[in-house]
């Protein structure tokens, strides 16, 4: 059964950057997009366990910390090595100010 949960607040992250959100001992990464759109996927990457919250957000892209692989955050594929086990994605709406994602 899936749920709602509330991530954040809209003002929680800024434009073109990612946190951190850990919930029901699980964690991901909650990013704002440059067109100011919100997306969320799980926490870490799929290649070593590294906080994507602490990577870099480029565009539609972040890259990972640790080995500077990449993923497209808005639809989670891998864009190459030594990434190549694609991230998982949520689906996220905005309500009254509060980011939401859509937990399986
Ligand atoms: S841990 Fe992310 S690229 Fe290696």
């Amino acid at each position: 059964m899936s749920e709602w949960v509330e991530a954040c607040s809209e003002g929680d992250v800024e434009t073109e950057d990612v946190i951190r959100f850990d919930h029901g001992g699980r964690t991901f990464a909650i990013y704002r997009s440059p067109d100011d759109e919100f997306f969320a996927t799980d926490g870490f990457c799929t290649h070593e366990k590294m906080h994507l919250a602490d990577g870099l957000v480029m565009d539609d892209i972040i890259e990972c910390p640790k080995h500077n692989g990449r993923f497209n955050y808005k639809t989670g594929e891998a864009k190459g090595a030594p990434v190549c086990i694609n991230l998982k994605t949520y689906p996220v709406k905005v309500e009254a100010g509060k980011v939401m994602i859509q937990l399986d």
